[in-house]
């Protein structure tokens, strides 16, 4: 059979792993899917940086836009990032030009999911986005696939590695949060502007997206109620752990009968329930359904081989021929959500 062909925008941790899985489990894919997928041309900002992988097979390309047309490409898989610019353009003229795209890109999802799930089905081509939500988790084929059969009660998560590195190693090291914000910096944890992470805004995108998902409802990033960590003070980790207690950044959304809410804020939850014994870095969700009742899923929200691993996932479900809608339902069947405050969870 024909191989699948990927164009891969972005060589940064996650493209790099991407290709790291591709070369790696060729057989394995190929074995898995019926047909063998190829990698024909990449683009990033630096052509000369060393990636520590052999690039040398490859096109480059250096205009996205150019590389998510060409003729010998199949599947888009954008991976720069960017709620606009490039990705959005670069995304757009993919679907325009009739290829399947696979992004982890929640800030464009976020912002513009709607609208780019429109184009992509009018366009009969397949959008997907599992490595945008909690990372290697996956989450969206969770509930898309497996949790098919249930109406969605609630999802809750701690979404941002980041987030939870920082108010773990506050409560473990009793460090101050600018101590711990220097040393996340150090460790290259911080997304480029780290409001997204520590204002709670990159955790908000990924709420956004899952409850779109269960709920059946159009992306609504503008309804999540936001509030970052940097106003925790090392008192009050301390405070809550002499009660029992853990605080973490944790997004709450569920269906009510005044509408959805969406909460992404710090929160107190039991030191010894699976939310408050969650170590830095890692992330957590947890769906509740009619039929199944609570599931709890727990991994690596970011870094190579994790997010790579989702990518992988949507790229092999194309190569299958699987067409289902990303939302779990046509994106023109989706209804406005009509935002409600939220309740304490
Ligand atoms: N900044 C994000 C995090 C990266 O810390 O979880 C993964 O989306």
């Amino acid at each position: 059979p024909a191989p699948l062909r990927l164009g891969i925008a972005g060589l940064g941790t996650v493209g790099v792993g991407v290709i790291k899985i591709v070369r790696k489990h060729a057989k394995l894919i190929e074995e898995r899917t019926g047909r063998p997928v190829a990698i024909t041309a990449v683009a990033a900002r630096n052509r000369a940086k060393d990636r520590g992988v052999d690039l040398g097979k490859y096109d480059w390309e250096d205009d996205p836009v150019t590389l998510a047309t060409r003729d010998d490409v199949d599947v888009y898989v954008e991976l720069m990032g960017g709620s606009d610019g490039p990705a959005k353009a670069s995304v757009e003229a993919a679907i325009a030009a009739g290829k399947h795209v696979v992004t982890a890109n929640k800030a464009l999802l976020a912002h513009h999911g709607q609208a780019i799930a429109e184009a992509a089905e009018a366009a009969d081509v397949v959008l997907r986005f599992e490595a945008a939500v909690a990372g290697g988790i996956p989450v969206i084929k969770a509930l898309t696939e497996g949790l098919a059969g249930n109406e969605i009660t609630r999802v809750m998560g701690v979404m941002n590695g980041t987030c939870n590195y920082i108010l773990t190693r506050m409560y473990d090291a009793e460090l101050p949060y600018d101590v711990v914000f220097d040393e996340a910096d150090k460790l290259g944890f911080l997304e480029a502007d780290p409001q997204l992470d520590v204002g709670g805004i990159d955790a908000g995108h990924k709420l956004s997206l899952l409850s779109s998902i269960a709920f059946g409802t159009q992306v609504n990033f503008d309804g999540v109620e936001l509030e970052g960590i940097e106003r925790i003070k090392i008192e009050d980790i301390e405070q809550a752990a002499d009660m029992g207690y853990r605080i973490k950044l944790l997004g709450v959304a569920q269906m009510t009968g005044r509408g959805l809410e969406q909460r992404m804020s710090p929160c107190l939850v039991p030191a010894a329930s699976p939310l408050g014994q969650l170590e830095g870095g890692t992330n957590m969700v947890v769906i509740e359904g009619d039929s199944v009742g609570q599931i709890v899923m727990r991994g690596a929200g970011a870094g190579e081989g994790p997010t790579a691993s989702a990518v992988m996932g949507d790229v092999m479900d194309i190569a299958r021929g699987i067409t289902i809608s990303t939302f779990g339902k046509r994106a023109t069947d989706l209804v406005p959500a009509k935002p409600a405050k939220a309740t304490v969870p």
